[in-house]
């Protein structure tokens, strides 16, 4: 468990499975930009959630416990790790989303032998890129129609933080090395 002031991350297992199927297949969670996923089947979900070789999937939660997002990472190579992340849309604007991409920073840079971390949004995407700045990424460029979202070619806006940018942990203590 990864513990912040308002929220923590959980590594999503088996008990998970429920909400991850219903956030994954549930339309409104995807926001206006971000590309809709194929419906996902509960077997489909717990291999997800059970083998971390492609993926490491985490629970956003608030304090008492209720599920209110989704953030993973993904894709290690070159030391370099990619996350994505949504929040359910009654729970935006409350401060979640910079949480739980603080905690998912420091988790990564203190755990892994990364020297950064990226993330993809949506050229329309203003508050995933406003979040991404606000919590210390730089905006590196743009692929121009690379991403097929919603019955289109989609241009990408990409997101990176160094190691030497994130500097130290905002959240977790070096205890959870
Ligand atoms: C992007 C997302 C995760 C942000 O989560 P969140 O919990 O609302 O974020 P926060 O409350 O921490 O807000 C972060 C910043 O965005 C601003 N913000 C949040 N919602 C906003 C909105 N609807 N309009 C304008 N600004 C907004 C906040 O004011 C805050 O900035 P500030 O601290 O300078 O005031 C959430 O909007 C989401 O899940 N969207 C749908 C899925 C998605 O787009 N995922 C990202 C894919 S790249």
């Amino acid at each position: 468990m990864l513990e912040g002031k308002n929220t923590h991350l959980k590594l999503g297992d088996k008990e998970d499975l429920d909400f991850f199927v219903d956030f994954w297949n549930n339309l409104d969670y995807y926001g206006d930009y971000e590309p809709i996923m194929e419906q996902m089947t509960k077997v489909e979900a717990e291999k997800r959630l059970t083998d971390s070789s492609r993926a490491s999937y985490f629970i956003i939660q608030k304090k008492d416990g209720a599920n209110i997002g989704l953030i993973v990472h993904f894709g290690e190579s070159s030391g370099s790790m990619t996350i994505g992340y949504a929040i359910g849309p009654s729970e935006h604007g409350k401060g979640y989303g910079t949480e739980a991409l603080q905690l998912m920073l420091d988790y990564l840079f203190l755990s892994k032998e990364i020297h950064r971390v990226q993330a993809n949004t949506d050229p329309e995407n203003k508050v995933s890129q406003h979040l991404l700045e606000k919590v210390g990424f730089k905006r590196e460029g743009v692929s121009r129609k690379s991403s097929f979202v919603r019955g289109h070619w989609r241009d990408e806006c990409h997101y990176s933080i160094l190691r030497e940018e994130w500097k130290e942990p905002r959240l977790l203590s070096t205890r959870a090395r």
